[in-house]
């Protein structure tokens, strides 16, 4: 197995220590993620992204168990999916979560979804005694926006340890992204590049052939160099080792910011204001 020396990781704000580089198994089928995991794990990544929703908790459980790699050198971050905000409902997904895994701990558990309905405060409080447990080494959102983050520093105690919100060159959220930075909450970035969409962009294409790297590096390098956290998803291995493979090069603050300059606020995925899907 490759090591992860490569890596940086980033102190969440109870001194937690996350590798900034990970893998995300969204959309990847049950019945495929335990290899793609494993396929990761052989190129050197110790950082998995999962969800309940996604249907692949369990294979992922299988591959660090599998994987022959210490426990303790794999992060895990799953999230509270949203057919389950009711504090007690809640209770029970994290404890779903934990025998799907049977990994023993999570190391990150996030709120997937505010939703619209305000109650997320109140499964913020119930988040807040699952990391009284132990079982979860931290807690964080997703997909808050900045008055969702007022809300709780008003009503609740534990400052989430990270908001994982969607950016990429065509999103670039810096309003949110700094909102996280002042208070001590790291970003992590969600569809990185854009599903693929930001790859043919003639900036992104202009700067790939200048530094010989591909166009999907030339972005996660972008994201690395601000300072977020990504975990970009491939069933293709030749991918997904080259999405790791972005710690031997150095973007200049020219090329940095011609890419910040493609923003157009565009998403491709929800608006968190407007999301309210509970999956049946
Ligand atoms: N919190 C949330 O609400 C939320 C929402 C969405 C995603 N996420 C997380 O973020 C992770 C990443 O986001 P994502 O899966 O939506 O999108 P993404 O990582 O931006 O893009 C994945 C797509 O890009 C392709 N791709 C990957 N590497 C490539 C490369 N080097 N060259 C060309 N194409 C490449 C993949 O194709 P192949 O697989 O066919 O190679 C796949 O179609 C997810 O897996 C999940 O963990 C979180």
């Amino acid at each position: 197995m490759a090591t992860n020396t490569a890596v940086p990781t980033i102190a969440l704000n109870n001194g937690v220590e996350i590798p900034q580089l990970g893998f995300g198994v969204f959309q990847i089928p049950p019945g495929e993620t335990k290899q793609a995991t494993l396929t990761a794990f052989e190129a050197g990544y110790r950082h998995i992204d999962t969800v309940e929703m996604y249907g692949n908790e369990r294979e992922v459980g299988e591959a660090v168990r599998e994987s022959g790699i210490d426990r303790d050198e794999i992060f895990v971050t799953s999230k509270l999916n949203n057919s389950f905000h009711d504090p007690e409902a809640a209770a029970g997904a994290f404890q779903g979560t934990l025998d799907a895994l049977d990994i023993g701990h999570v190391d990150l558990f996030l709120m997937h979804w505010p939703l619209t309905d305000g109650g997320y405060v109140e499964t913020w409080r119930a988040m807040e005694r699952m990391y009284e447990t132990g079982n979860v080494r931290a807690i964080g959102v997703s997909n808050f926006n900045v008055h969702h983050l007022n809300r709780l520093a008003a009503e609740t105690t534990i400052t989430p340890a990270a908001n994982q919100i969607e950016v990429h060159p065509y999103l670039t959220q810096d309003e949110l992204r700094a909102y996280d930075s002042q208070h001590g909450i790291a970003t992590e970035a969600w569809s990185p590049i854009a599903q693929g969409l930001v790859l043919k962009d003639p900036v992104v294409e202009r700067i790939s052939r200048r530094v010989e790297k591909s166009p999907a590096q030339v972005v996660l390098r972008w994201h690395i160099q601000r300072g977020d956290i990504v975990f970009p998803k491939s069933v293709t291995p030749e991918r997904v080792r080259d999405n790791f493979a972005i710690f031997d090069f150095e973007l200049s603050d020219a090329d940095m910011s011609d890419i910040t300059l493609l923003n157009r606020d565009e998403r491709t995925g929800p608006d968190p204001d407007v999301f309210d899907y509970i999956p049946s």
